[in-house]
């Protein structure tokens, strides 16, 4: 039977894909929280507004961590709201598809199922991430060739060889964009005595982020907090600064993938030296991630087409053809 929609709770952004009309939603997942009258009073876009400015009374949370649940009843709330949004009230719960990291414990995955559930969603139907990170890239993920997936989210990067419809070899680790981020702020603070905030360091990323030097360097303005005299201070940061803060995430990123790449049998590794690796997720759009990991690994590498879609995409379409391999627990090491 088919399933009216697919989701992917991701650490950053919550997607929504509904069969026949595609992405309906795709926003932060992020809530405010009244906490005198422990409501939630904002999602969404609106809700990370507010980060880092919690005005007096409100709390702003991410109730997804690391690809995982950490605050269960916010994720409750925060699905239901989020649902209501894209696809008005019905009285029949929508059957859905959700996307969950390939190396979760039970504990967790049984929390993403009972949040759904409890969010009013019926029957949900979990699918490996990767799985779909891949279909959503147009990956044929049935075939016999191996292929290799790198999802490079908020919180978690998961690394997966896939083939025959399963993740063969996965891995996750907790470098993505907001260690990147992270390194930034670091840079930042130590090169120029500036103190930054997350959304400062995210924007600045996000316009000029690059871990290829390039010829034609680009530059942006921010403003932070002088550490020598804490008053304003703006000062300009180029992509060749970008290169030197996301050194040691993405070095830790890329021994990862050698790491799998290592432990992935010979066959498989001399498909994928024809397949390719093939990026997703938000994150893998820094300039010159690709070339970088293709440089170190010797493998053609490629950015899929809307990246940071592919796996609500990928989830919504392998339940529209019918084709959603069962989640196996797969190949640990
Ligand atoms: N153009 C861009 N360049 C660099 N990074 C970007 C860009 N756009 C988004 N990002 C980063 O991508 C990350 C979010 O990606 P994505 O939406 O795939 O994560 P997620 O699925 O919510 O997280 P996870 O998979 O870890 O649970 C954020 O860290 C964001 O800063
Ligand atoms: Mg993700």
């Amino acid at each position: 039977m088919s399933r009216k929609l697919a989701i992917d709770l991701g650490t950053s952004t919550l997607q929504i894909y509904a069969e026949g009309k595609g992405v309906v939603l795709d926003e932060p997942s992020v809530i405010a929280v009244d906490k005198y009258l422990n409501k939630v009073t904002l999602v969404g876009r609106e809700a990370a507004e507010l980060l880092e400015r919690e005005p007096e009374g409100i709390e702003v949370v991410r109730p997804i961590r690391d690809g995982v649940i950490s605050r269960f009843s916010h994720t409750v709330v925060m699905l239901q709201k989020f649902i209501k949004k894209s696809c008005g009230r019905s009285l029949i719960p929508p059957q859905t598809v959700i996307a969950v990291p390939s190396i979760v414990t039970d504990v967790e995955e049984h929390a993403v199922r009972d949040a759904a559930v409890s969010a009013g969603l019926k029957d949900p139907f979990l699918i490996d991430e990767p799985v779909a990170a891949a279909i959503g890239a147009g990956i044929d993920v049935t075939s016999d060739k191996g292929h290799m997936i790198v999802d490079i989210g908020g919180g978690t990067t998961d690394i997966a060889v896939i083939c025959l419809g399963g993740a063969v070899l996965s891995s996750s680790v907790r470098v993505a964009g907001d260690e990147m981020t992270a390194a930034i702020i670091k840079y930042v603070r130590n090169k120029y005595s500036l103190l930054i905030g997350e959304r400062t360091a995210e924007d600045a990323k996000i316009a000029i982020g690059s871990v290829w030097r390039r010829n034609d360097i680009q530059t942006v303005s921010i403003t932070g907090k002088s550490l020598k005299s804490r008053a304003p201070l703006l000062t300009e940061l180029s992509s060749n600064d970008m290169t030197e803060a996301l050194e040691e995430p993405v070095t830790r990123l890329i021994e990862e993938i050698c790491a799998v790449i290592e432990k992935t049998p010979p066959e498989l590794v001399s498909d994928i030296a024809e397949t390719g690796i093939t990026l997703t997720g938000g994150g893998c759009q820094i300039y010159g991630l690709d070339k970088l990991i293709s440089s170190i690994t010797g493998l053609p590498v490629k950015t899929a087409e809307d990246p940071a879609l592919c796996v609500v995409i990928g989830a919504g379409k392998a339940d529209e053809a019918g084709l959603i391999p069962e989640r196996n627990k797969t190949r640990k090491y």
